[in-house]
């Protein structure tokens, strides 16, 4: 069965054609960063616009890189929420009348359920059980992954998302947007130990994070005393120090806790170096193998959509295969709340 992935939640367009014998054909993608960049963050209704600029250039592409035409189809599957609602409206209402003009089902994906099952695009790829933790822009996730449909989360920020502190931290600093790649660069001229700022949430008890309030006590250090390019350095350092331990140190706890021997990191944090380096070496510490899918299926993209997609149009009795009689998004979307699919 050959599915159609549509991903527009937030600020990329991502376009995705997955065929369940023969694996992903091809996927397209158009990130909106440079348009956001200038006022700093994204702007919701010019990512709602955006999308509908490029969805159906992007989708034209896709199926002639994968030699395919639209009428091959058997079903599409679109980002049905959480996100942007306007961005989420383009992608589930472009879904659901090709749905209706080709007679084939639309399935509406939870992003979460794409981005933690996006590692199975990859090679190496896990093997469920695994543990997930999701750090981008907009979440902070650990999640138990047991099978499609079956995901229990273990912990999640309490208030910024990773991503989010890199971004906003890097603003202090004076980086541009999105800064977390600019800020773990410029890290690497920080002088170890120079400052150190607190661990937040690192002994709670739980499996939860909060960054917040790193990004007051770099403005604080900011604030209190001449600035200059070395120091900038320094306190970029020591952030991302702070950041890299309470990340590794939740993941470790989530893995002791399960008893699982594989993480997953995903999500645009996962680019980080130092995340990477320190969790690797800890983890095999502890006989625990670490999978970093490529970047391109760890930031959002209409693959992990069409995957997601596929997994669930299998596990769907026939009777269900229904083309769509209309749409909703969901802005907002417990991912337990998904409701699991049973095979026939
Ligand atoms: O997964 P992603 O593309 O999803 C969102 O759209 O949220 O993640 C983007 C986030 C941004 O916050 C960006 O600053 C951060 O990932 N990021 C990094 C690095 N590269 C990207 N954060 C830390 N270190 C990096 N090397
Ligand atoms: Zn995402």
């Amino acid at each position: 069965m050959l599915v159609l992935g549509i991903e527009t939640s937030c600020d990329e367009t991502g376009i995705a054609l997955y065929d369940t014998e023969r694996g992903l054909l091809s996927h397209t993608l158009y990130s909106q960063v440079a348009m956001h960049r200038e006022y700093g963050g994204v702007v919701p209704e010019l990512a709602s616009r955006d999308h509908i600029r490029r969805v159906l250039p992007l989708i034209t592409q896709a199926l002639a890189a994968a030699n395919c035409e639209l009428r091959q189809v058997d079903a599409i599957a679109y980002t049905q929420g959480p996100g942007l609602a306007g961005a989420l409206l383009v992608g589930a209402s472009i879904s659901a009348a090709m749905s209706f003009a080709l007679n084939i089902p639309a399935l509406g994906i939870h992003h979460l359920e794409g981005h933690l099952l996006s590692p199975l695009l990859s090679t190496p790829a896990p093997v469920f059980p695994f543990i997930a933790l999701l750090v981008s822009g907009g979440h902070t996730q650990l999640m138990q992954v047991d099978a499609v449909g079956h995901y229990r989360l273990l912990g999640e920020t309490v208030d910024d998302a990773a991503g989010e502190a890199f971004d906003k931290t890097a603003k202090l600093l004076g980086l541009g947007y999105p800064g977390g790649a600019a800020l773990s660069q410029l890290a690497r001229q920080g002088r170890p130990g120079q400052f150190k700022l607190p661990r937040p949430m690192i002994n709670s008890g739980d499996l939860n994070f909060s960054f917040s309030g790193l990004k007051t006590a770099v403005l604080t250090l900011l604030n209190k005393q001449a600035i200059d390019d070395q120091i900038r350095a320094d306190i970029a350092l020591a952030f991302q120090d702070a950041v890299v331990e309470v990340l590794t140190g939740k993941s470790l706890a989530a893995l002791t806790q399960s008893g699982l021997k594989q993480l997953v990191v995903a999500g645009g944090v996962g680019a980080n170096e130092q995340l990477r380096r320190n969790l690797s070496r800890k983890a095999s510490a502890q006989g625990t193998t670490v999978f970093y899918p490529e970047l391109e299926f760890c930031t959002d993209n209409g693959a992990m959509i069409a995957f997601a997609g596929a997994m669930r149009l299998q596990a769907m009795p026939e009777s269900a295969r229904q083309p769509a009689r209309g749409f909703n998004v969901r802005a907002r979307w417990n991912l337990e709340m998904l409701e699991t699919p049973k095979p026939d």
